[in-house]
C-alpha cells in the first residue's frame, strides 16, 4: 500500500515504535515521516540487540533506505533531535519541516512552575503543553529561525506528497494515542492537541484522500501513564504477578495497567477509520508466544483472544507482537 498511516489506540505507549520499525524493514518505505505532538512521546525500538528510546527520529530509521521527516505540526526540541540523529547515524537523511514549531528551555521552565500541568495533570515536562499554547498564540519561533537546524530544513508535505504521487511508499507514524487526545481523550487528561489519525495527517500535511490504510495499534493490556481514569486498573502487586509491570520511556514513571478494553478499542477503530488492527505483548500475556512468527504456531488460547478482538472491533488484526524485538511479529496481511 501507497501510504500508510500508523496510530496508538489506546493511551499512548501500544509499541508504535516496534510495529513501525518492523514495517520499515518489510515494506521498505521512501519516506517514514513523524506527526503528533513532540518529544512528549517516546518510542522504544529494540533492533539487532540495541535498544533506542526515540522522542523525535522516526523509528522508520532502521531501514536505511528511508528519508526520515518530522512534520510541520510536530514540535522540536533542538537538543532532543540531534543527539537522537547523532544516536541513529541518521544525518543525511533526516528533513524537518521550516515550519515546525520550537521548544525553547523557557516553555520547559513555564511548565515546571505550573502545578496544574505537573501535579494535578501528571504532564511529562518536557515543555510540549506551553509550546503549544504559545504557538496557538502565534508567539512560538519556527525552525527556520534557529542555524543549526538549517541543514535539515525542508518542506515535508511537498516531499510526502510528491513520493504519493509517484506511487511509493510512505510511513506515517503516529504518537501518543487515541484516548490521550485533546478532543476524543480523557479531558483533562490528555495531551496538547488531537493525536488520531486525521490529526497526524494533518502534521505531516497529506489529505484524507492520500491515505490507503490506517493502522490502529493496542496492546494486548491496557497501560497509563499519569494521572486520568483507567477502567479496570489493577493493582501493583498483580501487574507483578502477571508480568505486565512498565516504566515510562520518557518519564522512567511506573505505567498502570488493566485487562484488554474492547468498548475503547471498538471505539478508537471508529475515530481512527482504521482498516486494520496490531496486536503488541501477546507474549507478556500468553508467554508461549514469544518470538513466534507464524499465526498458526501461536498457542490455541491466543489465537481465540485474538479472533475475540478481530469480531468485536470489527476489523483484522493483520499484525502481532510476540516480543520487544523488530523481528517478533507475525505478519498476516494480504502480501
Ligand atoms: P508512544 O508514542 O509514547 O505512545 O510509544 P510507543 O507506542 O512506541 O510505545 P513505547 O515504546 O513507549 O512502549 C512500548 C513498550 O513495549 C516498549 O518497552 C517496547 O519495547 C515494548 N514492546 C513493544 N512491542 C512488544 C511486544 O510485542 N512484546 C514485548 N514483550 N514487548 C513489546
Ligand atoms: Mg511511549
Amino acid at each position: 500500500m501507497t501510504c500508510t498511516v500508523v496510530v496508538g489506540g489506546f493511551f499512548g505507549d501500544e509499541g508504535k515504535g516496534h510495529l513501525v520499525s518492523y514495517l520499515a524493514m518489510k515494506d521498505r518505505p521512501v519516506i517514514t515521516v513523524r506527526g503528533g505532538v513532540g518529544p512528549n512521546a517516546g518510542h522504544k525500538v529494540v533492533y539487532q540487540g540495541k535498544t533506542y528510546g526515540l522522542r523525535m527520529v522516526p523509528c522508520g530509521f532502521v531501514y536505511p533506505g528511508s528519508r526520515l521527516l518530522i512534520g510541520p505540526g510536530v514540535l522540536v526540541n533542538p537538543k532532543v533531535l540531534l543527539e537522537e540523529v547523532k544516536l541513529t547515524g541518521t544525518e543525511n537523511r533526516l528533513g524537518i519541516d521550516n515550519q515546525c514549531a520550537i521548544i525553547e528551555e523557557r516553555h520547559i521552565e513555564e511548565e515546571l512552575k505550573n502545578a496544574y500541568l505537573v501535579s494535578r495533570l501528571g504532564t511529562t515536562k518536557t515543555g510540549v503543553g506551553t509550546c503549544q499554547a504559545d504557538r496557538a498564540y502565534r508567539k512560538a519561533k519556527l525552525a527556520k529561525e534557529f542555524p543549526e537546524l538549517s541543514r535539515y530544513l525542508t518542506d515535508v508535505p511537498l516531499e510526502v506528497n510528491t513520493a504519493i504521487a509517484k506511487k511509493q511508499k510512505v510511513l506515517v507514524e503516529g504518537t501518543q494515542g487515541t484516548y490521550i487526545s485533546l478532543y476524543h481523550g480523557t479531558y483533562p487528561f490528555c495531551t496538547a492537541k488531537d493525536v488520531c489519525a486525521s490529526a497526524i495527517c494533518s502534521d505531516v500535511g497529506i489529505g484524507p484522500t492520500a491515505v490507503d490504510d490506517v493502522v490502529v495499534v493496542f496492546k494486548a493490556f491496557v497501560t497509563r501513564v499519569g494521572e486520568g481514569p483507567l477502567e479496570n486498573q489493577l493493582p501493583a502487586e498483580e501487574l507483578e504477578r502477571r508480568g505486565w509491570l512498565e516504566f515510562g520511556t520518557v518519564t522512567s514513571r511506573p505505567r498502570r495497567a488493566a485487562p484488554f478494553d474492547f468498548k475503547l478499542a471498538k471505539r478508537a477503530v471508529m475515530l481512527n477509520g482504521a482498516t486494520q488492527a496490531a496486536i503488541t505483548k501477546l507474549d507478556i500475556v500468553y508467554p508461549e508466544c514469544k518470538g513466534v512468527k507464524d499465526f498458526e504456531k501461536l498457542p490455541e488460547e491466543a489465537k481465540k483472544f485474538i479472533r475475540q478482538v478481530e469480531s468485536e472491533i470489527g476489523v483484522l488484526v493483520t499484525l502481532i507482537g510476540t516480543g520487544p524485538s523488530v523481528e517478533e511479529t507475525v505478519d498476516r496481511r494480504r502480501q
